[in-house]
């Protein structure tokens, strides 16, 4: 792989971190782009020449062209953009939810995204062509109860993914969503902020096809197919990493704590099984390396 990316998450964080070492080991320039200074300059001390990292606030018009900058005056204009930044929200039913709250999960998992392509477009031209790559939610592809903002948002993201790639197609620039079912990293591990329980504390992938909880690498490898001329004929296309959990919502069996009195919807619920608590530990554990000993390396 030739050429840069700019990936917007806090690095430091399972599947920022592994898509850019992948990146990285595939020989790609890579720009750490968040909001964490600390964790982002340590990764860009420890990868060398080919990695950059600039703060980066995804709701933040101006922060996006200050990256596009950066990354333009250190390594020529950019391949591909991935838009990974994303936050969720304290669980709630739609009539409990915070006008601010709403304004919050959007303006991250949503302007956050149409900003970083509006930005990334004129280098991806200059480039001659290249990939955006949004990551979306199979939470974007049906209801999730307590969800609605994450759940709107991300299916705007599907909307936005399409219609772009329409726009762009013509200048050799390829728009692509991937659907990640759920991955096992502190997105669901750790409370969203404002909650005191995180998603894995009432899921579990025991009744879908592949029961397991994703890995940050299985992401990773979608986003190294899209990003690659394997996927040259791939746009406005959509990419489900998932374990079909999407065929049944689960979080509707369980609602908050709250929730739960007022709907009375938690009588399926069994509780976590023992692949989540598994799964659970793992998550709090390093994160996932790349090319992983399970992961055969893309040459
Ligand atoms: N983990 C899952 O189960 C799962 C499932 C489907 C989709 N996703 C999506 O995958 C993406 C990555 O999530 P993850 O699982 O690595 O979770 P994560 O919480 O580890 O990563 C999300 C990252 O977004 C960053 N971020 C939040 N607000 C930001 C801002 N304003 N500017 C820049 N960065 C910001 C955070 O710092 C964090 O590093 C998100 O878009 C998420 O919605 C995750």
């Amino acid at each position: 792989m030739a050429g840069q990316l700019v990936i917007d998450g806090e690095p430091g964080q399972f599947t920022a971190e592994c898509h850019i070492r992948a990146y990285h080991h595939e020989g790609a320039n890579v720009v750490i782009a968040g909001i964490s200074e600390d964790r982002g300059r340590a990764l860009d001390a420890e990868l060398g020449d080919r990695a950059l990292f600039v703060r980066l606030d995804v709701t933040d018009e101006d922060s996006w062209g200050a990256a596009i900058e950066a990354t333009e005056e250190r390594f020529g204009p950019l391949s591909v953009l991935v838009n990974n930044a994303g936050v969720q929200n304290p669980a709630a039913p739609v009539e409990s939810t915070h006008r601010r709250v709403w304004d919050r999960i959007l303006d991250t998992n949503l302007t956050g995204t149409f900003l970083g392509i509006k930005a990334a477009v004129p280098s991806l031209r200059r480039n001659g062509g290249g990939v955006i790559v949004n990551i979306a939610s199979t939470s974007g592809m049906g209801g999730t109860a307590f969800y609605a903002p994450y759940v709107a948002g991300k299916w705007a993201v599907r909307g936005l993914t399409k219609t772009a790639a329409l726009e762009l197609g013509r200048d050799g620039i390829r728009v692509n969503a991937i659907h990640p079912g759920v991955v096992a990293t502190p997105f669901i591990t750790e409370p969203a902020v404002g909650s005191a329980v995180p998603i894995s504390d009432f899921y579990t992938p025991e009744p879908f096809a592949i029961p397991r909880l994703g890995e940050p690498s299985d992401v990773t490898r979608a986003l190294l197919f899209l990003s690659s001329d394997e996927a040259s004929f791939a746009t406005g296309s959509e990419f489900v990493i998932a374990e079909a959990c999407f065929s049944v919502p689960p979080s509707s069996t369980r609602p908050p704590d709250g929730a739960r009195r007022r709907t009375g919807a938690a009588r399926h619920w069994t509780g976590p099984g023992p692949l989540l608590a598994r799964h659970r530990t793992r998550a709090t554990e390093a994160p996932s390396s790349y090319p992983s000993p399970a992961m055969p390396a893309c040459k």
